[in-house]
């Protein structure tokens, strides 16, 4: 093992030259110890004692990651670790024009710069720019430097970690000192690559998933849900998924159903089946405390339960009343929880939704239970400790139990879980929400660079409420959020209770004319969605992405909040505030305005879409759910590039399941070129063996001059040019 020392020196001489300064009023700490663990990644300890006596990681895939050898002499970054006020904190210094990302779900701007995080997994309702603490915790900077180079650090610790970017980047944890490992790449792209490596990837999603989810606090009784349902099919707005809050359940218990208002769940779940519709149900941590109620009952012969400091089981008030709390860092407990699943999903429920999970407790200070309350934790993940260390990973143990159950419920189908709570590495068991946001024109702001960072932070797979839960907000404003999130990856619409109605009829027929639009684009582009969740699932890349993936080292495209582009290829953008005008900050290159719909031009609510020079799109047809009719025809728009090209990419498969694990799927790989009798179009399978007909592609050519058109201008799919 050799420590850093030798490559700090000279390091040490630039960052003076060229750093702001950080870890004020830390104390001087000896050389940090480090080791490759993977290539491009280096972890750092602050003594070799601490590395000797590690505990494991929770966000890694390996709790301790093998070294693979001694830091190379080239190597880059290392950090200092020192106290402060007892603390251990840990900071890397930047060099200016290097730009900071990720740090989670965090409100505010893209840019992280200034800003100060902490990672502790709260119940924040109705949450604001302001607030420095949301559901979930992520302790990962991404960083950005002026060449477009990138780095990344990860502080390793479960514990509530301060994240302070006002100068440089520096941790400050409340926990024992921790290792932090820093991932160099020649791009954000490499760097997100190799955090993916380290914490995983989401499992690929059933595509359904990928289609529009409605949701309220709550849909009551089942006719309720039957006309939501009908009223979808009835006005031709294209829907998935129909979400049952907690009214579902019997006095709030989880894994209960209310038979006064859903008297015969299977039925209902049945005809929403035979209507093409799937079904999402929520379930919540906090286990009623009360004998004779069936999870409480056979928790109670695990003892299942989190404990007090003087060993007795935890009791809060949450939704049911008094309740008590799984302890999910015990694997018994996981398996139990996780068997809870098998005759609950046979209701025909097709997804859950684990909620609550940070854990939230009413009336208590902090909204949770006390750090000192004890866990039971297996050793693998460090053994028996305080909610200190285990809190920010409740949620996502939990999400675990419930992603594990069902699958080996159902092994035969993936898993969709959306969780409220999570932490770095999370992904790899459920998607995620923006949590209780507000119907403001801040707040739809605000939603991109949440579901940017989370991207940034390695997971793909996020969306806000649809139209804001808290607050009533204009028709204006939910015309344009609807817009503008059905193009993110995780599309529902939710609101609170009490709240008025968001659906998208609810604001009259001009608002609806508008989601209907803005959901039969994200039904025309769920071949391309889904290909972007493949790759995400196998990269890491999310989904949405920012600007400046486009070209990292142009200083104009670091702050843009409000486009983001869509996988490599499309360009979305937004107007987020009643009268702005959209940001005129393009990639560069000759990015054409395209229509996905016929109308969505002409309407001034739906963002935006532009197509790379030299992509080929592929669209679906229009359908009112995602499984409706087999992929049998694609439509690619072609924006050629100065050769006269576009190429694009599908991902297919049988849409769940495991299939495409043994082969079972494919990709595809179609080029565009033009030629004087029309577009001719190519295709060649880049991978995959699945047998069943190819998709047949016909192309339009949306840009006529390649490389000479000016940037803005647009065509229908039929190729009739309308004005910008
Ligand atoms: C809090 C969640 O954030 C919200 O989405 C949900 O509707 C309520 N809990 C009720 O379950």
């Amino acid at each position: 093992m050799r420590t850093a020392r030798d490559f700090r020196c000279g390091l040490i001489c630039l960052l003076l030259l060229f750093s702001v300064p950080v870890s004020v009023g830390a104390s001087p700490s000896p050389p940090p110890v480090g080791e490759m663990i993977a290539p491009g990644v280096v972890r750092f300890f602050a003594t070799a004692a601490e590395r000797a006596h590690a505990r494991p990681s929770l966000c890694l895939m390996s709790p301790h990651p093998a070294p693979i050898g001694p830091i190379p002499d080239s190597w880059p970054i290392t950090p200092n670790f020192g106290r402060v006020q007892g603390r251990p904190t840990a900071s890397v210094a930047i060099a200016p024009g290097c730009d900071l990302y990720g740090t989670g779900e965090v409100p505010g701007p893209l840019r992280r710069n200034g800003t100060r995080t902490v990672a502790w997994n709260t119940d924040a309702y109705a949450w604001n720019a302001g607030s420095m603490s949301l559901y979930q915790s992520h302790p990962w900077v991404l960083a950005v430097r002026a060449d477009g180079t990138a780095f990344g650090v990860l502080a390793d610790t479960p514990q509530r970690c301060l994240i302070d970017l006002r100068g440089g980047i520096r941790f400050e944890a409340s926990g024992p000192t921790f290792p932090v490992i820093i991932c160099e790449g020649e791009n954000p792209q490499a760097v997100l690559r190799k955090l993916a490596r380290l914490t995983g990837t989401m499992p690929l999603p059933p595509r359904w998933a990928l289609g529009y989810h409605q949701c309220r606090y709550s849909y009551t009784p089942d006719s309720r849900v039957r006309e939501i349902a009908r009223e979808f099919r009835k006005r031709d707005i294209p829907c998935d998924v129909i979400w049952l809050d907690i009214d579902y359940m019997d006095g709030h218990r989880s894994f209960t159903v209310n038979t006064w208002d859903f008297p015969d769940i299977k039925g209902l779940l049945a005809d929403l089946h035979a209507d093409g519709f799937r079904a999402v149900v929520i379930i919540d941590p906090g286990i009623k405390q009360e004998p004779g109620y069936h999870v409480y009952a056979s928790g109670q012969r695990i003892d299942a339960w989190v404990r007090t400091a003087d060993g007795r089981p935890y009791v809060g008030t949450v939704w049911p009343g008094a309740c008590v709390f799984p302890d999910f860092t015990r694997a018994d407990v996981r398996r139990w929880w996780g068997g809870l699943y098998g005759p609950f999903l046979d209701l025909g429920i097709d997804g859950i939704w684990n909620d609550m999970n940070e854990p939230a407790v009413f009336n208590v200070p902090g909204k949770t239970m006390p750090v000192t309350n004890i866990h039971r934790a297996d050793p693998e993940l460090g053994g028996t400790d305080t909610h200190a260390r285990y809190h920010n990973v409740y949620g996502m143990l939990m999400a675990r139990a419930t992603f594990e159950g069902c699958r080996a419920a159902r092994p035969v189908r993936r898993p969709f879980v959306l969780t409220r709570a999570n932490h770095l590495g999370g992904q790899r068991w459920a998607a995620t929400w923006t949590g209780d946001n507000v119907a403001t024109w801040r707040h739809l702001d605000m939603s991109l660079s949440m579901v940017m960072n989370l991207g940034l932070s390695g997971q793909p797979l996020s969306g806000p409420d649809i139209g804001g839960f808290a607050g009533a907000g204009s028709g204006r404003l939910f015309a344009r959020w609807m817009g503008i999130g059905a193009l993110l990856p995780f599309a529902r619409g939710h609101t609170g209770k009490g709240n008025i109605d968001k659906e998208p009829w609810a604001f009259g027929p001009e608002v609806e004319a508008t989601c209907r639009r803005a959901l039969q684009r994200r039904y025309r582009l769920l071949p391309y969605l889904y290909t972007l969740a493949r790759e995400a699932s196998v990269s890491g890349l999310p989904m949405v992405r920012p600007l400046f993936f486009a070209d990292p080292a142009d200083p104009r495209l670091r702050d843009v909040d409000d486009s983001f582009l869509l996988g490599d290829d499309l360009l979305i953008v937004c107007r987020t505030s009643p009268d702005s005008a959209p940001p005129d900050v393009f990639p560069p290159g000759n990015w054409w305005r395209v229509s996905i719909v016929p109308g969505d031009l002409d309407d001034p609510d739906l963002p935006a879409v532009y197509l790379r020079e030299g992509a080929a799109l592929p669209l679906g047809p229009i359908m009112e759910y995602s499984d409706q009719r087999p992929l049998d025809a694609v439509e690619l728009l072609a924006n050629l590039d100065a050769t006269g090209q576009a190429v694009g990419q599908l991902y297919e498969d049988d849409g769940d399941g495991y299939g495409y694990q043994s082969g079972d799927y494919r990709i595809i790989q179609w080029s565009v070129q033009d030629s004087p009798s029309g577009p001719e179009v190519s295709s060649r399978v880049l991978e995959g063996g699945r047998r069943d007909r190819m998709p047949q592609a016909t192309a339009h050519i949306v840009s006529d001059h390649p490389g000479k058109a000016p940037r803005g201008t647009q065509k229908t799919p039929d190729g009739i040019q309308s004005p910008d």
